[in-house]
């Protein structure tokens, strides 16, 4: 008889930003009159930059010459990229990454969620808490839960490390060693920045324990302060224990086209096995590579004009978060994140839960954001605004939210 696969009842009924946009398009279905602004889901609203218009436009003219035609992608992605990647993300911040390190892949989120097939159902994950969900709901996809308690709704073998005002959001060492750690830095969804001396000690902790460091990376385009890694290898001795997760989406406005990149170095082995081979393994046999166009537009970021544009895109989007951050400040809200990240995370007024909140700006202020209790039990009374909107709906937003309490 066939069987599910039990572990995704374990889980909630859907992903989290599938749950939000359910709840807004009833909400807008039964009130056709009101203009709903979405400061949810983390997507970006500006147009590709020209460079990488101009560039995909000549890559498509090439898929429909038969001279210049490309079909399958190598496995790990074309060389072109992952040596632009290796030059201009690793080499120029002085960080020995090579080229053959680098995975090229439609995006962070599936790598993020893949990347736990290669590691055994007994390792224990740790994760901050709050969390980018995918962490944890791949986890539990796979069986790696343990038993649950009730309680706490917690699985035995997901470590929540917590990330609280009073530690400035980033999380301590775990006294029980995991085996897995997830971390994200810039932080989704508090906007938490960690310093380079904050990341070695985990990047030593993680060498001297054996644990392996599962870092991602999405946001590193938006840091502004000095002394903030942009990469883990950055640090002393990440290649033995570290893997990196890169996305083009949040970088060079690629939600729509689709492309990331994971580092896994070929120092880094767990049981006298090389996790490299592990990952070309299985990025060779379920998976065929970022289309030709969307690899040569990724190539045209680095461009000198293509990073041009980027910058411009990039400050006009944190401009954003300096208005919802100031904004909301005068309006004494309790605000944290927006310097090296493109959230907003905010205090709930008046001890309002997560979802209490959610529903009060959807309905008074027509506004979506994302309830922070949605990325783990320590966001309860948090909220998450994201910058990507459009500026007039950013302003309009703002002065919504502070006609409310
Ligand atoms: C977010 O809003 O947290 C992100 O956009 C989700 C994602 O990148 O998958």
């Amino acid at each position: 008889m066939t069987t599910i696969n039990r572990n995704y009842q374990k889980l909630p009924g859907s992903y989290l930003f599938s749950t939000i946009g359910r709840k807004v398009r009833a909400y807008e279905s039964a009130h056709p009159e009101k203009r709903v602004i979405r400061l949810g889901i983390g997507d970006v609203t500006q147009p590709l930059a020209p460079k990488i218009l101009e560039t995909l436009h000549k890559a498509v003219e090439e898929m429909g010459d038969a001279e210049t035609f490309k079909g399958y992608a190598p496995d790990l992605g074309y060389e072109f990229l992952r040596n632009a990647i290796a030059e201009n993300d690793y080499a120029a911040r002085g960080c020995g990454i090579s080229a053959n390190e680098i995975f090229v892949s439609d995006g962070a989120k599936c790598d993020c969620g893949n990347i736990q097939e290669i590691f055994g159902p007994e390792n224990v994950i740790a994760v901050c808490d709050p969390v980018y969900p995918v962490y944890v709901d791949s986890n539990v996809m796979a069986g790696r839960t343990g038993s649950f308690d009730p309680a706490s709704q917690m699985f035995e073998k997901v470590v929540y490390m917590p990330c609280t005002k009073e530690n400035g959001f980033l999380p301590e060492l775990p006294e029980t060693v995991p085996d897995l750690i997830y971390l994200c830095f810039p932080n989704n969804p508090t906007g938490a920045a960690i310093k380079k001396e904050g990341l070695q000690k985990w990047v030593d902790y993680a060498n001297e324990h054996g644990s392996v460091i599962l870092y991602d990376s999405a946001y590193e385009a938006y840091i502004s302060e000095e002394g903030v890694p942009h990469s883990i290898y950055e640090c002393e001795g990440a290649e033995t224990c570290a893997i990196e997760f890169r996305s083009f989406s949040k970088t060079a406005g690629f939600t729509g086209l689709r492309l990331g990149y994971t580092v896994v170095p070929e120092a880094l082995t767990v049981e006298g096995v090389r996790v490299w081979e592990l990952w070309a393994r299985r990025h060779g046999t379920k998976y065929n590579g970022a289309p030709y166009i969307v690899q040569r537009a990724g190539e045209a970021v680095y461009s000198g004009e293509g990073r041009r544009q980027i910058r411009t895109q990039i400050a006009w989007y944190m401009e954003n978060a300096r208005i919802i951050a100031d904004g909301l400040s005068a309006a004494g809200y309790e605000v944290y994140g927006g310097v090296n990240a493109p959230y907003i995370w905010l205090r709930t007024p008046g001890m309002m839960t997560s979802w209490e909140f959610f529903d009060e700006l959807l309905e008074t202020a027509n506004v979506v954001g994302t309830p922070g209790s949605g990325f783990g039990p320590h966001g309860e009374h948090y909220f998450r605004l994201t910058a990507f909107g459009r500026r007039e709906d950013t302003v309009e937003a703002i002065a919504r939210i502070r006609k409310l309490h």
